[in-house]
């Protein structure tokens, strides 16, 4: 016979069966907390993105068909990222306040077949620049903070003006929160909410991301603007400013490997959070996805509770469309 240890406090009775474990689950989520980024192109075709399975540059019928999806399964915020073709970048972007341009005619396109569909709208330069910066480049290199956060106010108006839900700026210039602010309230858009890339760190991650929109930097980095990887005081400095400018939500980004990161700006404001769940942890899951080195469903769900657990309302996750199916039921 087995000699009973002394124990008053034994954990694992929660653990005992599901409905148990059910019961003391502290942490949900479901297709309310996604945003589905999407890329979108100019073209006829969808054009799979080598780094990113399951993910294209979306023509106008692949995009309509995917959200169609995703709307299915209970998806009802996207995120758009446009791929502009080389002849339209110029060194101050200025494609990115055409208001013919193709985000302000995918965002009416859109919000025409689906009314209640929440469009986000990415505000910064990269996509339009020819110097693949977020920002205006000096000729002595620097990254030009007042000239580049003109730019980005008439960008997030031609995208309100398009009928965008949420602008969100994802540059990392100064001021730029307030900046939008004001530049959306003075045209009438006071209903246009600002979700604001927060704490974006100069991460590693993004790299899929930059092939999918051929928009890396040409030369240099986004060190002079992107955050510090080490630092984590520095992001809730930037959470004191964003808020006080008028931001409606706060994001961390990346996600997964910045838990800590969230927790902490989940503590410093009242401000709903976002959290986004980049191109390269997509990358990296889904390379050993395919190769049947770890489970599909399990780890994609388990990689976004730990985002929600750690304090995030709202996770921009590309695996959006699949896991609310998962969640749905779907097998
Ligand atoms: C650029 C932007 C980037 C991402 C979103 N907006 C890349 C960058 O800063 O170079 C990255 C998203 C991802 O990697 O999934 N404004």
């Amino acid at each position: 016979m087995v000699e009973r240890l002394s124990l008053r406090q034994r954990p694992r009775r929660n653990r005992k069966s599901e409905a148990i474990r059910a019961s003391c689950r502290e942490t949900s989520f479901g297709p309310q907390h996604f945003v589905y980024p999407l890329f979108v192109h100019d073209g006829d075709t969808d054009v799979p993105i080598g780094s990113m399975p399951g993910c294209a540059r979306l023509g106008k019928r692949g995009l309509l068909a995917e959200v169609e999806r995703a709307v299915a399964v209970g998806v009802g915020m996207v995120a758009l990222f446009p791929a502009i073709p080389e002849d339209h970048k110029d060194p101050t972007g200025r494609e990115s306040f055409n208001p013919s341009g193709l985000v302000p005619r995918t965002v009416a396109a859109l919000k025409e077949r689906w009314p209640q569909l929440v469009v986000v709208t990415d505000v910064a330069l990269d996509p339009y620049s020819s110097d693949g910066h977020d920002g205006i480049v000096a000729p002595d290199g620097r990254i030009l903070n007042d000239e580049t956060v003109e730019v980005l106010c008439k960008q997030a108006v031609a995208q309100a003006r398009a009928g965008a839900d949420i602008v969100a700026p994802s540059d990392m210039m100064d001021g730029r929160i307030g900046a939008i602010r004001d530049a959306l309230d003075r045209e009438g858009f006071t209903e246009v909410s600002i979700l604001a890339y927060t704490a974006k760190y100069a991460s590693a991650f993004y790299g899929p991301f930059r092939e999918a929109l051929d928009s890396a930097p040409r030369h240099g980095d986004k060190k002079t603007y992107q955050m510090d990887p080490a630092n984590v005081r520095e992001a809730l400095r930037e959470v004191a400013l964003d808020e006080a400018e008028g931001a409606d939500w706060v994001m961390v980004k990346p996600a997964g490997p910045y838990l800590d990161v969230i927790a902490r700006v989940r503590d410093a404001t009242s401000l709903p959070v976002a959290a986004y769940q980049v191109s390269g942890e997509y990358a990296m899951l889904n390379a050993a996805i395919e190769r049947g080195w770890l489970d599909e469903r399990r780890c994609v769900l388990e990689s976004l509770g730990a985002i929600r657990r750690a304090g995030a309302d709202l996770i921009l996750t590309y695996f959006a469309r699949r896991a609310a199916a998962w969640l749905a039921g779907e097998k």
